[in-house]
This record gives structure tokens, sequence and C-alpha cells, in this order.
């Protein structure tokens, strides 16, 4: 179908709200992407008329709520092109799935002296479990510094994983700060040159980019529903089959066993094993819904109408005095390129007003953006900033609404400057 800019905004409810009188300008969607009718409508529909747990009882809600779950996961699989239906682990969100990787894998492959290498462009969910695991098993977490243009150094992922010690890369498929993309394909290969897995975090990039996680082949990757329009309360690990199959449960509890003794247990095979306790059901039924609304647009058309927007951003925001937008000072490629290299957001800084002030006079307006350390102190730190502001941008924004951020913030700016 065309993407009708008009038609799709239609489709999501709250973008009619106005907040104090004026229209909602819905910049924020990096944070969490609004839900059209047809998500809300399927989990209503699943709560209100077949409402029961899965794979336990017997009866016809039961058993249609089981299709539900697992056609839900085979929805999963084949929107990321995974081998396999049970590669794909329901979990709560992309921080769990993330922090299930670094539990379980974590506590059985890592010895002390062994290293996880992320990159600056992390986010705190893709930062703080390798450091807990360095406190609990002595491994290390060595960094990838960034170059002008945002994008990770491959020369320090080289010299770290020239020391051997490198047993994982955990990496932003696309920055949430930034909107960054790191050259995926080359930094896998490279860490499997090297006997490395790859776990890619995919928060920010299932939004924006298709991914095939045959074709990039990596070993894990993880993102949340409530990014992809769907709902929040659910996210996924997609890992390896044969990796999945040799790690231990990271929660313990009802479905995840084959038996259970007084003396121990024998964990149920994939994907049960990681799916301790009732699961995300009616979030797994909006997760396949958001995936079947999305995909009756073409990424090609999503994509253009994305960069479209983002390019138009920048420019604009550009013009104004004293604004700054990371990462694109001087000859960064981030302005210059006219390939789509800035995707889903950008982050920006105005001399001598905080982001938070900035955020909070524009909110009144209703123009919502994030500010902040946007869960990625390092990168911030590495930048030279306590916080910046975010503006980041979804499937049915429309340039009217860039033009309508642009001009509060002169406002705001001739506001808080005299
Ligand atoms: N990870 C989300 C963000 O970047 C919440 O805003």
């Amino acid at each position: 179908m065309t993407l009708d800019i008009s038609s799709v905004r239609r489709q999501f409810p709250v973008l009619r709200r106005s907040i104090n009188g004026r229209p909602l300008v819905y910049l924020d969607s990096a944070a969490t992407a609004q839900m059209p009718e047809a998500v809300c409508l399927a989990m209503a529909r699943w709560n209100k008329e077949q409402k029961s747990n899965v794979h336990r009882g017997m009866h016809v809600l039961a058993e249609e709520s089981t299709v539900a779950y697992e056609d839900a996961r085979t929805a999963v699989q084949k929107f990321l092109n995974a081998a396999h239906p049970d590669e794909i682990i329901f979990t709560k969100g992309c921080t769990e799935s993330i922090n299930l990787v670094a539990r379980s894998w974590g506590e059985t492959h890592l010895q002390e002296g062994d290293a996880v290498v992320l990159s600056m462009l992390e986010h705190h969910s893709n930062v703080v479990p390798w450091l807990q695991l360095k406190d609990r098993k002595g491994s290390d977490v060595l960094w990838m510094d960034i170059d002008e243009d945002g994008m990770p150094k491959l020369d320090d992922l080289k010299k770290h994983l020239k020391t051997g010690r490198v047993k994982l890369v955990a990496i932003t498929a696309l920055s949430n700060v930034l909107g960054i993309a790191p050259d995926l394909k080359t930094i896998i290969a490279m860490a499997h040159d090297a006997g490395a897995w790859v776990l890619i975090d995919a928060a920010q990039a299932i939004a924006h980019m298709p991914i095939d996680v045959q074709d990039l082949d990596c070993d894990f990757l993880a993102f949340s529903g409530h990014k992809l329009y769907g709902p929040t309360g659910i996210g996924v690990l997609y890992g390896k089959r044969k990796l999945l199959e040799k790690m231990p449960p990271f929660l313990g509890g009802g479905m995840m066993i084959r038996s259970v003794t007084q003396e121990g247990f024998t964990p149920a095979d994939l994907p049960g094993k990681f799916e301790a306790g009732t699961p995300p059901i009616a979030e797994a039924v909006g997760l396949a819904a958001a995936i079947e609304w999305m995909q009756q647009y073409s990424w090609e058309d999503i994509q253009a109408h994305e960069q479209e927007l983002l390019r138009f951003a920048i420019d604009n925001l550009r013009l104004i005095p004293q604004l700054h937008v990371l990462g694109t000072d001087g000859k960064s490629q981030i302005i210059n390129h006219k390939s789509p290299i800035v995707y889903g957001c950008l982050s920006f800084t105005l001399d001598s007003v905080h982001p938070h002030d900035l955020t909070e006079i524009l909110g009144r307006q209703g123009i919502a953006l994030r500010a902040g350390h946007h869960c990625c102190m390092p990168l911030h730190t590495k930048l030279g900033i306590p916080a910046s502001t975010r503006l980041s941008v979804g499937i049915y924004n429309m340039k009217e609404e860039i033009d309508v951020c642009a001009q509060a913030i002169v406002d705001a700016q001739k506001k808080l400057h005299t």
C-alpha cells in the first residue's frame, strides 16, 4: 500500500488529541511509538473474547490463546527472517532480553579476564548488564570509541579482538541519540573471525530499517514491541538455536520446566525454557498486529518518508542560532551525506538553555520531545555535555510538525533569554 501520511495518521487515535488547545505534535517515537487502531483492537478483542492462559488449559479459550500466542512468535520469526520459531523468546522488553543474555550466557560462558566489547553509542540497557557481569565474574568491558561522524571506530574493535579475550561484541543497530547506524555486517564478520559472538540491540532500528538476522548472521538480537507501534510490556530476544540450547534458564517458575522434583528440575525445550510464568499474551497479540500493520507499507516508502523528515529537521534546526545538532558540526557526513545515514532521531543542544527547560516549555504547547542523557551517559560524557534534546520521528510525522517545533524552539529561546 502507498504511504499516504494523512491516511496513516487517521489510524492513530492519539494523534487527534489537543494539548492545551493545540494539536499534539508527537516527536518522541524513539521513547515509545504510538499504536494504530488495528493494534488496539486486536488486543481488545483478545481481552474481551479470548482471554485465557497459554500452554496449560484444554478448553476452547485456552486453545485459541495458545494459537494466537504461537502465531505471534511465527510473525516475529518471519519479520526477522529467523530460521526457527523457537529462536524467538518473548520477554517483557528489550532490556530484559539483553539481561537474559548477560545472566544466562554471560554467567556460563564468561570467565575472569574475558571481555565484552561495547560502543560509545550504547544505551544503558546494553551497558549496565555487562558492568554487572564484570562485578560478578571479573570479566572486562572494552569500549569502541566513535569517530567525528558518530560511527564506532573499527580500529578499536580490531585492537580489542587482537587481545584474544573478547567473547562478545554487544552493539546497537541504531543510536537512540545520534540516529547513527553502525556498519553491523563488518562488525559481525570481524567478531566472528576472532571467535566472538555478537548481540545486536535493535530497540531503535526495529521500526526504521529491515532486519534479517540470517543475512546479518548476528548471534543474538533484542528489541521491544512498543517502539514498533506495538504495546509496552513485550520484548523479543532472538538467539541462534545452537546458542540458546546451551544456555541455562534465566528465570525459574511455571512452564519453563520439563520436570521438577524436591531436589531439582530439568528445563523445558526452547522457547519455553526462557518463558517462565504467564507470558505477555495480550501484548504478543498486539505485537503481531503491529507487525502485520507495518507490513502493509514498504520499507522503501517508510525510509524515504522518514529520511525526508529528518533532513528537513536538520536543515531547519541548523538555521536556529546557537542550536547545535549533535554529530553534524563541521564536515560531518551526517548532514552532507545524501543517502539515508541518520534514522529515526536526531539530538541537539541550545546554548544557555537547559534541555529540560526547553522540552517543558514545548511540552506545554503539545510538542513532545525528550530531554536528558537518553540513558546514554557515556556518549554524553564523550560529547562533553550533560544532556541534549531529542527529536524523533515515526511513520506518522509530517514536515508541518517539524516546522511547528522549530518555531516553538525559536520562541522559547527568545523567552528564556529576555
Ligand atoms: N530507550 C528509549 C529512549 O531512548 C526509552 O528514549
